[in-house]
């Protein structure tokens, strides 16, 4: 996988402590707001315990832990991770110990890491949805909820993304249970993505994330297997950047509501340019896995490289591409 190197033509300044003016990172996502656009990525994250040594959490514009479930799950067989080029495939199948636990071993630490803390929910039907965000919007220092109804590794609810209607009904059925803001993270694996964040919109969600993983697969023509034990899996990391770039500008151009881009993020100038397409925020994903201390990094590189535009605020950035 590559590295983080930046491809940014040379800055006015290189260090943060030397910058006259530090730029204004706050962003408004509908009623989310964030002391920064950089979060970190469900399932990319754990619990944010494990990650404890490498990424100073108050930094973060937020953590999205992983994905949790009404009832623990074991996720699908192994081998459930491929490296590919430029990327990796998953197949883990929302592996969690479900939200009595999440609640219980979970919550309270996450709560008390200095940064926003938007939960990631998945159900099968609309009534797990429901009750999950029921449940969770009892909880007023979380900062949103992430529905997750675009998994490509079990079926059933976590696919409701692929259509608008569906996506559409989990969004104002959470919505209408929870005071948190509610944000729909959606699935490239379809044709039309600007229909269904158009109907995230008009049911009522604050903002979209955009994408979560493209549904590929790995063989070993060796021995005429799949790697992965669940044949198929979700292809993420750098590979996928100029897809998930793409969509994100599709919809900024379409839809009113705040974009949170996330797509094989990895150094400031995949920022910038998910900034530029019309993302208000970004998550990195697996860029953690190769490079854990990446996101901290990335909130002062942003500043640095916003200075030395000349900006005052990020938000001058946002949806500025010339096309
Ligand atoms: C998984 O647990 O299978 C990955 C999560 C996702 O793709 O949403």
């Amino acid at each position: 996988m590559p590295g983080d190197g930046s491809r940014s033509p040379s800055l006015l300044y290189t260090r943060r402590d030397t910058l006259p003016n530090v730029p204004d990172l706050n962003v408004q996502l509908s009623r989310l707001r964030l002391k920064n656009p950089i979060l970190v990525a469900s399932g990319t994250f754990g619990y944010a315990r494990e990650m404890s040594a490498f990424v100073p959490f108050e930094k973060l514009g937020g953590i999205i832990p992983k994905t949790i479930t009404p009832l623990p799950r074991a996720g699908n067989p192994p081998p459930r991770t491929v490296e590919t080029a430029c990327g990796m495939l998953n197949s883990i199948g929302l592996d969690n110990d479900g939200i009595d636990v999440f609640v219980q071993k979970h919550l309270d630490y996450l709560l008390g890491l200095g940064t926003s803390i938007i939960a990631n929910i998945a159900g099968h039907n609309l009534d797990e949805f429901v009750r999950m965000a029921e449940r969770l919007g009892q909880f007023s220092q979380l900062a949103g909820l992430e529905l997750n109804i675009s998994c490509p590794n079990v079926t059933g609810g976590v696919d409701y993304g692929t259509d608008p209607k569906q996506t559409a009904a989990v969004v104002k059925g959470v919505r209408d249970v929870s005071p948190l803001p509610v944000i729909a993270k959606l699935t490239p694996n379809v044709t039309d993505i600007v229909s269904i964040a158009q109907a995230a919109a008009e049911a009522g969600a604050d903002a979209v994330s955009l994408v979560n993983t493209f549904s590929g697969m790995a063989i070993d023509w060796r021995k005429r297997k799949p790697i992965l034990g669940n044949i198929v899996g979700g292809l993420s990391g750098p590979a996928i950047k100029p897809m998930a770039l793409k969509i994100v500008w599709l919809v900024a151009q379409k839809v009113k509501i705040p974009i949170i881009g996330v797509g094989g993020i990895s150094n400031i100038d995949d920022v910038m340019e998910f900034l530029v397409a019309g993302a208000t925020a970004v998550q990195i994903g697996t860029a953690n896995f190769f490079n854990p201390t990446v996101s901290a990094k990335l909130v002062d590189e942003l500043d640095i490289t916003l200075a030395s535009l000349g900006c005052q605020s990020v938000n001058e950035i946002v949806g500025t591409l010339k096309c």
